[in-house]
């Protein structure tokens, strides 16, 4: 669940609510952390947000190891060692005079702030509230297997979906705008995707519902 700093705690009580109540649980309140440079006017430059992370049950689909960030260079100089196999690795002192060798992984684990730019050139699609597909891709990967359903029932831009069907992963998308109904067209095109249907609701006269 996302949304901006205006509403957002209010929506954690509301998610609380449904998800907690109901054999759910809440996982994490991940930060969404930008950059940029910012003169302060008034406050500090906002530069995250919030996503709150919910399972509908207790157990979940969770694969951190797929999502893995490289090491910060003074992490990587620490593993100063290289074994027979050409891979990488530290000594680490423990207590009583004993040492340990730590291999270097592919990377680091993700925390809960995820550090990744806002849009930036040609991904911008002038939708106004559109997302990263680097954000989306990591939270797909973490978070489902290839054959596994997204669903996004407020797609705007069309970001979760994409990203999903490049993972291959299949996809609802649901919106009731016409805006953004228009524009996850075009995106689906262009990237070549044209193994779906579409959906109208009784209510609207634009379709509001494409499904993989
Ligand atoms: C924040 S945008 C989603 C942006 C999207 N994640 C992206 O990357 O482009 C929220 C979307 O929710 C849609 N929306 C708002 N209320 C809705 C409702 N009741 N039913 C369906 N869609 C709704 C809006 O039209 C808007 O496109």
């Amino acid at each position: 669940m996302h949304c901006d700093p205006t509403a957002s705690h209010y929506l954690k009580l509301v998610c609380d609510a449904i998800f907690c109540t109901q054999g759910g649980e809440f996982r994490n309140e991940i930060i969404w952390r930008y950059t940029g440079n910012s003169v302060p006017k008034n406050c500090f430059p906002r530069k995250h947000d919030t996503i709150f992370w919910y399972s509908k049950g207790k157990e979940i689909q969770f694969y951190p190891e797929r999502v893995l960030q490289p090491y910060s260079e003074l992490t990587e100089k620490r593993y100063n060692h290289t074994d027979q196999d050409g891979k990488r690795y530290k000594i680490s002192a423990l207590r009583g005079g004993k040492q340990e060798i730590i291999y270097m992984k592919e990377g680091k684990y993700c925390d809960d702030v995820f550090e990744i730019p806002v849009l930036r050139g040609a991904e911008r699609l002038g939708y106004p509230t559109q997302k990263p597909e680097a954000l989306l891709e990591r939270i797909i990967k973490a978070s489902s297997n290839e054959g596994d359903v997204v669903l996004d029932c407020y797609h705007g831009s069309g970001t979760t979906i994409i990203v999903a069907d490049k993972l291959k992963r299949n996809w609802i998308a649901i919106d009731d705008s016409p805006i953004a109904f228009e524009c996850i067209l075009n995106r689906l095109q262009q990237n070549k995707i044209t193994n779906f249907e579409i959906y109208k609701t009784k209510t609207h006269e634009k379709p509001t519902f494409l499904r993989r």
